[in-house]
């Protein structure tokens, strides 16, 4: 009986996996009510799950649909980041694994709320599709070696179900629950390793290192216990990782990256995941020779080129910038050092001016958003550009009294943050 189940849970005792199956099993079928599956999550939620009822958790969600098909025998890999402020670094990463001689099947989500979504900044690219159908997306992987995708209906149906629920029941900051939704989609990308960035900080989803380090550990034994080596590194989201934040000016800074410029702390947390990746992936025998490749494939313009071949496959049309709303330059009002940017706070912004969503079927305008030009410990001067916003027409006063209380300036010395805080294993 799925009552006895639930009480099972309820009383924080341990469920079997043919138990935790035949509740994913009865859910995906519509025999397990959503309010049921609604008391699950809370029970476990509140509870806790132990590692093997997540592999079971894991393994449910994987089997309750298709996997991606294996045409090469390329090593396959992918990098899942748990979502952060000007979080750009799938764009780059998935053509440089490729240039590399990995395959990546990323499969990315859209943003919602203040978290940007990797598949929105894509489609600021005219014409650039996200939905490919199996035989396009096996094509795209054979010829390119890298493609990024939404994850279909087809893909880990239960994870998908219970994602809606848990949104509407509080339900989503569970550490197994995240474990398991997020393992499941990768699983059925069959990879052959994984990196997991755990951001953390101010603006994401965890905010203390302890928080973030619970879930890496989870991620990793869950990923590796279930036959995906799975690797973490824990990265500052305390400010917004690189200059832009918003849509196609987070696709015009890639573009920088790929052409062997950007900002230092986006070329430098896509080395330091591709690397670890390379080696998982048997594509170097060490981060030291992983890095030295790397470094050529971005500077002599390998990475750039597997970027324009991905695109042109999923039906993009790539200029060399992507148009931007008006630009309209902010000052910083004294000079000083900056102490604080507060990511949410400018992500919050450029969400309200449409560059983000505040219901799942709104829709994005990507020429939108904001520049921030320095980073927590860069000295400024009275008059000098701390930011840049884009929005057509004459700018509204409110966003730039908000970005100058978001971006905090002092007199005194402030030490800039490192960018990687933690590595795993
Ligand atoms: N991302 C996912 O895919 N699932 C979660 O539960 C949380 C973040």
């Amino acid at each position: 009986m799925i009552t006895d189940l639930l009480a099972t849970k309820r009383d924080a005792a341990e469920l079997s996996g043919e138990e935790i199956r035949s509740l994913i099993e009865g859910f995906v079928r519509g025999d397990v009510a959503d309010y049921q599956m609604s008391a699950f999550a809370m029970a476990v939620r509140i509870n806790g799950m132990t590692d093997a009822e997540t592999s079971a958790l894991t393994a449910a969600m994987v089997d309750s649909g298709d996997c991606f098909d294996r045409l090469t025998d390329r090593p396959r890999l992918d990098k899942h980041s748990t979502g952060g402020v000007g979080d750009k670094i799938s764009l780059i990463l998935a053509p440089l694994l490729a240039a590399a001689g990995a395959e990546v099947p990323m499969i990315s989500g859209r943003g919602l709320g203040h978290t940007g979504g990797t598949l929105d900044k894509l489609e600021s690219i005219p014409g650039f599709q996200i939905d490919l159908s199996a035989a396009r997306r096996n094509e795209v992987l054979k010829q390119v070696g890298a493609c990024i995708v939404g994850a279909d209906a087809s893909i880990a149906p239960g994870d998908r179900r219970l994602y809606a629920l848990r949104d509407v029941t509080a339900t989503i900051d569970s550490i197994p629950l995240i474990t398991a939704s997020i393992l499941s989609k990768k699983l059925a990308a069959t990879l052959d390793a994984l990196l997991i960035d755990v951001k953390v900080g101010r603006g994401a989803f965890m905010t203390s290192v302890e928080q973030a380090e619970s879930l890496a550990r989870s991620l990793i034994r869950v990923g590796t216990d279930s036959g995906l080596p799975t690797a973490a590194i824990l990265s500052d989201m305390n400010q917004p990782l690189g200059r832009s934040i918003g849509n196609a000016n987070e696709v015009n800074e890639s573009l920088d990256v790929l052409d062997g410029g950007g900002p230092d702390e986006v070329r430098e947390l896509t080395l330091a995941s591709a690397e670890i990746l390379l080696v998982q992936g048997g594509l170097a025998t060490d981060v030291d020779q992983a890095r030295s490749v790397l470094t050529r494939l971005l500077d002599d313009g390998s990475a750039m080129e597997k970027f324009q071949q991905m695109v042109h496959a999923q039906g993009g049309r790539l200029p060399e910038r992507l148009a931007l709303a008006d630009a309209h330059v902010i000052t910083a009002p004294e000079s000083g050092t900056i102490a604080q940017i507060d990511a949410i706070e400018l992500a919050r912004i450029v969400a309200v001016m449409g560059g983000g969503r505040q219901k799942v079927d709104d829709v994005i305008d990507a020429t939108v958003g904001l520049d921030v030009h320095g980073r927590v410990g860069s000295r400024v001067e009275t008059g000098q550009p701390i930011a840049t916003l884009y929005q057509d027409g004459e700018p509204d006063v409110r966003y730039i009294q908000r970005v100058h209380e978001a971006i905090v300036i002092r007199q005194q010395q402030v030490e800039k943050r490192p960018l990687l805080i933690r590595r795993y294993p």
